[in-house]
């Protein structure tokens, strides 16, 4: 999976970066505001993030390197061992530790009401029950905490597949209650932005922003991009500025949903 940080990559994961950085600066402002909450919080300006279903550290390992100490809960140990490596080459392995687990089992090895920020990204999409995942997570925040989610948008998955010229599958993607275009399909379930920000809603959040991810990247042939020397910070901007349009939800290849807890 892709670094943030890695230009060609930052294609995959620019727009979530962003707005996250943005909300871990706006938590950290709040929590210094905030009177002393008792044991368990740390020091002023670090905040403890929840990755659920964080996996190699995509996330996790960049947001280490903010300062914050991440908390990642994934069942793969493949992925969990791929995330201690990228953790120790970033040089942030004190602040990454990676818990084998579930969404589902989530306190079994994560602290209920612990964290300032929950991150679950690209994992409502492989869970049994998205709903109870998504409560899971939100039960892990602190009062006021911040949610992260992302999830596979099923707009950009029927575009996607009619471009390349599977239609039939386009529109099967387009019947199909989760979103599937066929039994090939590799993501075993898909979102519209109402969907998502009702599943969110109906967790407890209330939601403060949604973003498209991901309008055109998957899109626009590799070659246009990485033949003309500003394309790719110029498609950056490009996604950056659609991201925040409603309109072009609906085809974006992923969905994000910033959300707060009373
Ligand atoms: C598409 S990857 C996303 C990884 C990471 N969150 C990111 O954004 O790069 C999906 C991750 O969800 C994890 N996963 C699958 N089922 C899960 C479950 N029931 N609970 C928690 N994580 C799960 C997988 O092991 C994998 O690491």
């Amino acid at each position: 999976m892709s670094d943030p940080l890695r230009p060609r990559a930052s294609l995959r994961t620019a727009v979530v970066w962003e707005v996250l950085k943005d909300a871990l600066d706006r938590r950290v402002k709040a929590v210094g505001q905030a009177p002393a909450q008792g044991a368990g919080e740390g020091a002023p300006g670090v905040l403890d993030v929840l990755d659920t279903g964080g996996g190699s550290g995509n996330f996790a390992v960049p947001v280490a390197r903010l300062g914050h100490r991440v908390t990642v809960v994934d069942p793969s140990p493949n992925a969990l061992f791929a995330l201690e490596r990228r953790a120790a080459e970033a040089g942030v392995a004190d602040r990454v530790r990676g818990i084998q687990g579930d969404a589902h089992g989530l306190f079994d090895v994560a602290e209920r009401g612990g964290y300032d920020v929950v991150l679950c990204h690209g994992v409502l999409e492989y869970v049994d029950d998205p709903a109870e995942g998504l409560r899971n997570a939100v039960a892990a925040l602190r009062p006021a905490g911040t949610l992260s989610v992302l999830a596979a948008g099923l707009g950009g998955a029927v575009l996607a597949r009619a471009l390349a010229g599977h239609f039939t599958e386009a529109r099967q993607a387009l019947a199909d209650p989760a979103g599937r275009w066929g039994a090939g399909d590799p993501v075993p379930r898909r979102f519209t932005s109402e969907q998502l920000t009702a599943l969110v809603e109906a967790a407890g959040l209330e939601v403060g922003a949604v973003h498209g991810v991901r309008v055109f990247a998957d899109l626009v042939p590799g070659v246009l991009v990485d033949t003309e020397p500003d394309a790719l910070e110029a498609l950056l901007q490009l996604e950056a500025a659609a991201a925040e349009l409603p309109a072009f939800h609906a085809v974006a290849t992923q969905l994000h949903v910033l959300a707060e807890r009373d």
